[in-house]
């Protein structure tokens, strides 16, 4: 199976009506959408999503910021997805990220960067759990595959 990544439209993206934006750049890009849903980001949910930051000082406005408004939580797969989508969203400062990446193209404040995409094939395992029931990823084929993939 290819891999699979966790991509969260986060609360400025989806205010700010660029969830249709984020989606499209990713199908365009060619990985496949395998779960999707509009969802409020609870309180628990937020600090086991943010848990290896709950040192840093920033983790409070993280938590606050995730739980504001709602968000779009995704999966997406592709073969090296984790890298693939980390690419397409750019440097995690938009002040530093590459024009033509999500950030770089639609950011200008790292507490307002739009998109969360794991970081690893471990952590996107966890992520992917921790906000998708097994039922609501779904496995699907795609007449286009054979020209997006050798
Ligand atoms: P993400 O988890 O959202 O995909 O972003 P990332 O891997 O590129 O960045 P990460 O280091 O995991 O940080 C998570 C989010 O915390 C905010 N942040 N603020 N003020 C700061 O120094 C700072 N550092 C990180 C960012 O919104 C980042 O996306
Ligand atoms: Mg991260």
């Amino acid at each position: 199976m290819a891999e699979r990544t966790l991509v969260l439209v986060k609360p400025d993206g989806v205010q700010r009506g660029l969830a249709g934006e984020v989606i499209s750049r990713l199908e365009r890009r060619g990985l496949k959408l395998v779960g999707m849903k509009l969802m409020q980001v609870s309180d628990d949910l937020a600090r086991q999503h943010y848990g290896e930051h709950v040192d840093r000082p920033f983790f409070g406005g993280l938590v606050s910021f995730i739980t504001s408004s709602p968000i779009v939580a995704m999966v997406w797969e592709a073969n090296n997805a984790v890298e693939i989508v980390r690419n397409t969203m750019g440097q995690t400062n938009p002040v530093s990220s590459a024009a033509g990446t999500i950030r770089g193209d639609l950011g200008i404040d790292i507490g307002r960067n739009l998109v969360h995409g794991s970081d690893s094939p471990e952590s996107a395992e966890r992520e992917v759990n921790l906000f998708f029931r097994p039922e609501e990823i779904l496995s699907y084929e795609r007449a286009v595959d054979s020209w997006i993939n050798e």
